[in-house]
């Protein structure tokens, strides 16, 4: 039934007149379920495609079916938000997507055409969403992809252009979501080198808060497409409303967060059109890039394990596989090394249960040796002055030893420095007539061009061809952009350059996964300067941070967790005073802490000697027998925040059928005497009972119930006491059911 509607609205003597609005039901409601949530949108009777609802799980579609909108005042529209918001509405809030039409108009309106649901495979459907403008041939793809176990709902666009000639698309989102509530928190993440996803919480206003990337390339090593959004109350670990979100892209990002004059939170997330409008010719289509949502009324704790689970499984290569513990050359030889200084290496990490030895920067480029950031890069053949008997020499004396080969690489970049630089100046990132802005002293090489493209994936292959021996590839990337321009693309679609690099970067990684679909790829950007669900889909872990320093792991790898999953976060022991801070740290704190993600190291093992070789090897024994396990497969509870008062950390991992527990407690501070934290785990069947045992001991036990069985009940209400308050001190427990 349709109502028609004239007001009058008096306010302050001011009389506003409303134009006739057609206010009707709706006519189809499209529903996106997983287990425990619902995204519904409905099909007005104008063909408007209006956002209905997105939270808990909700099984009252006849509802939306009948739900009216309100007619909005000066305007002849109503307050209902439509699923991808377009300029040319009547809508002034952040559209989604904006076209400059082919005849020059701005306008854009879209109306439903169509809908379809399908499950590429068990446990996943995908909905997709058909919108067409009203009078143009400009089309869109609403894509919506529902994991039902882990309660993800994924979001894509894919516009298409079937006008007369090109348009421009100057504002083209992945998805847009209008929330509502009472007060909004958004929890997001900031950082450095050295100190990224630091974490912050603030409560939203009026206006728009904008977290974006501008730098092109090392796009997370400020901010990071992400984030936690609480409705009503700050956010809550076990408690409470809570939407997670992550953009799967590499390049420049946006993610608007505006509270409206209605004050709705409207979240705009995907590619930053900052000097990137695209022209799309006329029969072509562009994807954005997947945003990831999901929704827990039980806290950010169940935030996390969703993505988690979802990472693990879709998000990542190899996610649900144990990971390798790892040697890294970098901070124990640097860039000065010989054939000796590897091989010690690998005899110590043998010895001490390591089982792959990464060789970092340093082992390439001849006529401009890599000796120091200074020169090399480009140049992929060994330094035969370093490594005269080439690479097979060190892959082949790594197996000798039981351990697999890792190596190296930094394929985008160049120094103007190498032979590459000398041979294909045209294949650097320019700006005609200006001077090149070096960074590292490097240049960023145009992966738009898909010459570069083949370049760079030639040198993964050529390396793996020669030298099948290879088994794992750390593949970094340390400058960003500071100057756009590429000689390859026409002077018409220079504003291309953002997007099709990292279109450039995902094909040359999408031809490595076609070839080597389970080969081991770490993902490093000057440490996490490129973590991303849109990198992380081509690689098997993530370099978190090139600070190694434990307590500011503590805090880097707590914020890194709320989003990305534990099992890919490389996590390294290294030596003392640390190299990026200067902090003293006991060697025991230094494992428990790397221990909490993928443990590797990265140092001169063969400093390690004495008592402290014997606690590193049975740490390392531990952590494959107990921890290992359970950083793969299980359920992070985070149990005290580094960040809150006390100055303690806590968490533990839980196997999915809750039989066994590894348990991780740090003192961040020095406390008085007798100040000791009492723990609470979670996430524990309350009818269980577990023997409690700790690990990696330094000779005394930090609980008095050591060895003890306890019930769940007891653990997760009354907690443990435990005796630990010396700063850098800490405590790992192993807990096991008993039946
Ligand atoms: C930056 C990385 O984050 C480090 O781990 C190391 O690989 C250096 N680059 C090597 O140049």
């Amino acid at each position: 039934m349709k109502i028609y509607l004239k007001c009058i609205f008096y306010s302050l003597g001011i009389t506003l007149f409303f134009s006739t609005v057609a206010v009707g039901q709706n006519t189809k409601v499209i529903e996106v379920k997983t287990k425990s949530t619902s995204l519904v949108y409905a099909v007005d009777q104008s063909k408007r495609l209006i956002f209905q609802y997105y939270g808990k799980a909700v099984d009252a579609s006849d509802n939306f079916l009948r739900q009216q909108a309100y007619p909005k005042p000066d305007t002849n529209r109503d307050f209902s938000y439509e699923a991808y918001p377009t300029f040319g509405l009547g809508n002034i809030n952040e559209p989604a997507l904006s076209v400059i039409h082919a005849d020059g108009s701005l306008n854009t309106e879209l109306a439903f055409e169509g809908e379809e649901t399908k499950s590429p495979q068990p446990g996943v459907s995908e909905t997709v969403i058909l919108l067409k403008d009203r009078i143009y041939n400009l089309t869109v793809e609403l894509h919506l992809k529902a994991f039902e176990e882990e309660d993800v709902i994924t979001q894509w666009a894919v516009i298409g252009n079937q006008e007369d000639g090109s348009v421009q698309l100057t504002r083209f989102a992945s998805s847009f979501l209008p929330i509502k509530a009472e007060r909004y928190y958004l929890t997001h993440f900031y950082g450095a080198w050295a100190g990224e996803m630091n974490v912050t919480e603030e409560k939203l206003e009026n206006g728009i808060k904008v977290i974006e990337c501008k730098k092109g390339v090392r796009t997370t090593q400020t901010e990071n497409p992400s984030f936690i959004l609480s409705v009503n109350n700050p956010a809550m670990e076990n408690a409470g409303d809570c939407y997670g979100g992550a953009l799967a892209w590499s390049g420049n990002y946006r993610l608007d967060f505006q509270v409206d004059e209605s004050k709705r939170l409207n979240i705009t997330t995907g590619i930053n059109p900052f000097l990137s409008s695209w022209s799309l010719k006329a029969g072509e289509r562009f994807t954005t890039p997947e945003m990831i949502y999901t929704f827990s009324s039980r806290g950010r704790g169940q935030v996390s394990r969703n993505l988690h689970d979802w990472g693990r499984k879709y998000g990542m290569v190899g996610g649900n596989k144990i990971h390798d513990i790892v040697l890294n050359s970098w901070e124990g030889a640097y860039f000065t090394f010989n054939e000796n200084t590897l091989t010690g290496m690998m005899d110590d990490a043998a010895e001490m249960g390591i089982e792959t030895f990464v060789l970092d920067d340093g082992w390439f480029g001849n006529k401009y040796p890599r000796n120091s950031d200074h020169a090399g890069l480009g140049d992929w053949q060994t330094n035969e002055k370093k490594l005269p008997r080439g690479l097979d020499y060190l892959i082949d004396y790594a197996h000798s030893k039981g351990l697999k080969f890792g190596l190296w690489i930094e394929p985008e970049m160049v120094n103007p420095e190498s032979e590459l630089a000398e041979k294909h100046p045209e294949w650097i990132v320019q700006s005609p007539g200006r001077e090149k802005i070096v960074w590292r002293n490097q240049l960023l090489l145009d992966l738009s061009n898909p010459k570069v493209q083949d370049f760079v994936y030639s040198v993964f292959d050529s390396l793996l061809t020669t030298h099948p021996g290879i088994e794992c590839i750390k593949w970094d990337a340390n400058r960003h952009v500071e100057q756009a321009g590429s000689t390859f693309l026409p002077a018409t679609e220079q504003t291309h350059f953002w997007v099709s690099y990292t279109e450039g970067l995902y094909n040359v990684y999408k031809r490595i996964r076609t070839k080597y679909p389970d080969f081991v790829i770490q993902d490093c950007a000057s440490g996490g300067g490129r973590l991303d669900y849109g990198a992380l889909k081509y690689h098997n872990e993530f370099w978190t941070s090139d600070n190694t320093d434990p307590l500011s792991r503590i805090f880097i790898q707590y914020g890194t967790n709320l989003i990305y999953p534990p099992v890919g976060t490389a996590s390294h022991v290294s030596t003392s005073p640390n190299h990026q801070t200067m902090r003293v740290t006991p060697l025991k704190f230094r494992f428990d802490v790397a221990m909490t993600g993928r443990l590797g190291m990265e140092l001169q093992p063969k400093d390690i000697q004495g008592k402290d070789r014997e606690f590193a090897m049975e740490a390392i024994k531990n952590y494959k027998q107990y921890v290992r396990p359970l950083i793969t497969n299980g359920d992070l509870y985070r149990l005290k925040s580094p960040y809150d008062e006390g100055g303690w950390a806590s968490q533990m991992y839980v196997s999915k059928e809750n039989s066994s527990v590894v348990l991780f407690v740090f003192s961040l501070e020095p406390h008085l005497r007798g100040v000791f934290p009492t723990v609470k785990l979670n996430g524990l069947d309350p009818t269980k009972t577990y023997q409690i045992e700790e690990i990696n001991m330094n000779g005394w036990s930090h609980f008095w119930g050591d060895g003890q069985t306890f019930k769940a009940d007891y653990l997760m209400n009354a907690g443990l006491e435990l005796q630990i308050g010396v700063q850098y001190d800490s405590a790992v427990f192993i807990l096991k059911e008993i039946k």
